[in-house]
């Protein structure tokens, strides 16, 4: 009986041609994946990764959650080298960015506060959102001014929460414009990393630390299942945040912690991206080349403007977008069409997510069959 509700409800979402449904990671050449550096697909990385495992005399599993038999000596040392890392006092190890979104804002602004969040925020933060007792109210996308704006009606203390690289469109946050505004105004700055980690800064260190802003930011959430190819994540910040979270956000006290062997995995790849700081500059000229084949093919207009590994084609209608992305998927080139309402209706896109390790032939040949299908 309750099934046939479910179904209307999934009926709805095929006659606006946005069922979703889980595909099999296919041959065609990475365009979509998140590995932004190919440490996923690094095999030196692995075989690393495999003797650190079989030196290894620690159990596989945590068995419990970090505040019962689930904490070890090597979590607490990789946090250390992790907060290190991020310039940071502390670091406090998740299973995944959407459990440290869900734990910073369900339990440090209080009923009596107010979160203000960027328009563009990722569904975990809004998530996070719907489990504070604060009332949050959104800004428009990267726009200090309409933050100024918002702040006049804001009660008790204030967390503005944004992003420093979103994921749909590729944008880069104006971190110093936010960390003046919430300096000025007493506010706590939240940031969320999850596009920039590994790939920006000092050894991948992010945004924040590249602007030279770690002082000025209150948490940071840094995530390990994009550019760091594996899983996880971290909350950044003051040792008394990290104390609090370990004392108050349930989404970390009651799950089981990430095994030993994760532990392992995560410091053996941080100790290779620092042995290999080659990895983001090659990103960054592989950037730099899609950018100037799209001006050589006059396809700017097509896409939206974007110096990330992010870039967004836009197709308006998501009968569209699925079209171009099947012709794309067909010619061998793997890339998700982005459907609303996930985005916007009339914006809705294909991203393609740029690595370091695509070829100029591979994104000149993808360049090409877009000038093909969008003249058709
Ligand atoms: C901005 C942002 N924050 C958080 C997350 C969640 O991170 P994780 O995949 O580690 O749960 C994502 C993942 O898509 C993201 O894009």
């Amino acid at each position: 009986m309750y099934d046939r509700n479910l179904k209307d409800k999934l009926d709805d979402k095929k006659t606006e041609n946005s069922l979703r449904k889980l595909p099999f990671y296919s041959d065609g050449i990475d365009f979509s994946s998140n590995d932004y550096l190919g440490l996923a697909r690094n095999f030196s990385l692995k075989k690393s990764i495999i003797s650190a495992l079989e030196n290894d005399q620690e159990k596989l599993g945590s068995t419990g959650s970090r505040l019962l038999t689930g904490n070890s000596k090597k979590t607490e040392k990789l946090e250390e080298s992790l907060a290190t890392l991020f310039k940071s006092e502390a670091a406090l190890i998740f299973n995944s960015g959407y459990t440290a979104n869900l734990s910073v804002l369900s339990s440090v602004p209080t009923r009596h506060d107010t979160i203000l969040y960027d328009a563009d925020c990722h569904a975990s933060i809004k998530d996070g959102l719907r489990l504070s007792l604060a009332k949050h109210y959104s800004f428009q996308h990267n726009h200090p001014e309409d933050l100024l704006k918002k702040l006049a009606n804001c009660t008790g203390n204030v967390f503005v929460v944004v992003e420093s690289l979103y994921s749909m469109d590729g944008s880069i946050a104006p971190l110093k414009d936010f960390a003046t505004i919430c300096k000025a105004h007493g506010c706590a700055l939240i940031v969320d990393e999850a596009h920039s980690t590994g790939i920006y800064g000092l050894n991948g260190s992010g945004l924040v630390c590249e602007n030279h802003l770690e002082e000025e930011v209150f948490a940071r959430i840094m995530t390990f299942g994009k550019g760091i190819g594996f899983q996880g994540a971290c909350v950044v910040g003051s040792e008394v945040l990290k104390q609090y979270l370990i004392n108050f956000a349930r989404p970390f006290i009651y799950t089981t912690a990430t095994s030993p062997a994760d532990i392992l995995h995560l410091t053996t790849i941080f100790d290779h991206l620092k042995e290999h700081p080659e990895y983001a500059p090659r990103l960054f000229d592989v950037i730099e080349f899609f950018r100037k084949k799209l001006n050589e093919l006059s396809l700017n207009g097509h896409f939206l403007d974007s110096k990330s590994a992010i870039q967004a084609l836009i197709v308006s209608g998501n009968h569209e977008v699925k079209h171009i992305s099947s012709k794309l998927n067909e010619a061998g080139f793997h890339v998700f069409p982005i459907l609303s309402p996930t985005v916007e209706k009339g914006k809705e896109r294909i991203r393609i997510c740029l690595h370091e390790f695509n070829t100029e032939k591979e994104i000149t040949d993808l360049l090409h069959h877009i000038v093909t299908i969008i003249h058709e």
